[in-house]
């Protein structure tokens, strides 16, 4: 007897599935992006390009992961040196890749840096080149990374309907919230990660017919190279992990486990989202009041 429940799901134990897909990891030397790289190649991925401006970073990093226990046969992670702030640096670094492969599945745009100065003596030169010309954002992540003289030819080789390539581009909570204000404010940071969330939204409808979906993560604090100094001068990670609604900070699967799912089939009808990966920290900002003794109203 037929019934209309669709309970059987088409292959569900693969939905999470990355076999046999190409990525590219930019900012993948340590940090989020090595995190995800490992992520990538655990969960099926045969050529992870790992690119960073220092070569032996990049070196490393991919020792690191073809060590790994439980890749895919044939399975690699491939370095790529290139400076991604730089035109010619993104025009190496699609030139390389494309030495070894036709085609890329997944692009996670996660390089980034960051400034702090406060706002009295922050200056001019700082500011006016922080979000808007020489910002790696909007410039490694934005139409420079994503044309169709860049990776976009690339993407659109083998997406389809079924199983579009993907864009991930990695914001943060600062560009949510407010960043980091006083003397180690980030203005152009946050401000830039708010124009890179508004940037995944359109590029997702303008990517979409062409089976690219462009989604966006952020993150709140992960103990990395970059956070380490806010983090320490701000109190310590203890200090942050305590406010944390989840009562801890970010960790390495944390990142691994979103960016995977994202460029999954489980997640190939999700085009233009921003996803938070902050213990619900964001929202927590301003809140979190704990009332000790019984209020008297
Ligand atoms: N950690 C956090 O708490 C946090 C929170 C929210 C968002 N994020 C975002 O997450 C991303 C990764 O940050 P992270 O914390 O992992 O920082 P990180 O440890 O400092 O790593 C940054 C990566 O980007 C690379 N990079 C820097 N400038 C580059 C350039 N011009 N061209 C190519 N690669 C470059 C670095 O390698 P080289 O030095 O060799 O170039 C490194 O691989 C950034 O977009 C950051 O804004 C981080």
């Amino acid at each position: 007897m037929s019934t209309n429940y669709e309970t059987e799901l088409k292959d569900f134990p693969n939905i999470f599935s990355l076999k046999g897909k190409v990525v590219v990891v930019t900012g993948g030397s340590r940090g989020l992006g090595l995190h995800a790289a490992s992520g990538f190649l655990q969960a099926g991925a045969s050529k992870v390009y790992i690119t960073s401006r220092k070569a032996s970073a990049c070196e490393s990093a991919v020792k690191a992961l073809n060590a790994l226990p439980n890749l895919a046969p044939g399975a690699k992670a491939i370095s790529v040196p290139a400076d991604s702030a730089k035109f010619e640096g993104v025009e190496h670094l699609v030139k390389e890749v494309r030495k070894t492969t036709d085609h890329v599945d997944i692009l996670f745009a996660n390089a980034g840096a960051t400034w702090g100065e406060s706002f009295d003596t922050h200056p001019d030169s700082a500011f006016a080149k922080y979000p808007c010309r020489t910002c790696p954002i909007m410039r490694w992540r934005g139409p420079e990374l994503i044309s169709e003289n860049r990776f976009a030819p690339l993407l659109q080789k083998n997406g389809t309907i079924e199983d579009p390539s993907r864009v991930i581009i990695t914001a943060s909570v600062a560009g949510i919230g407010v960043g980091s204000l006083g003397k180690n404010a980030t203005f152009g940071y946050s401000a830039s990660k708010a124009a890179v969330i508004h940037l995944t939204k359109n590029l997702a409808v303008e990517l979409g017919p062409r089976h690219i979906l462009v989604n966006a993560i952020a993150p709140g604090f992960f103990p990395s190279k970059m956070a380490s100094g806010l983090l320490e001068i701000s109190g310590g990670a203890d200090t942050f992990a305590a406010k944390n609604p989840s009562k801890r900070l970010g960790k390495p699967e944390d990142i691994a486990g979103l960016v995977v799912f994202l460029s999954s089939r489980a997640a190939s009808h999700i085009n233009g989202a921003t996803v938070t990966v902050d213990g619900g920290e964001v929202w927590a900002r301003g809140g979190m009041v704990e009332v000790k003794e019984e209020a008297k109203l």
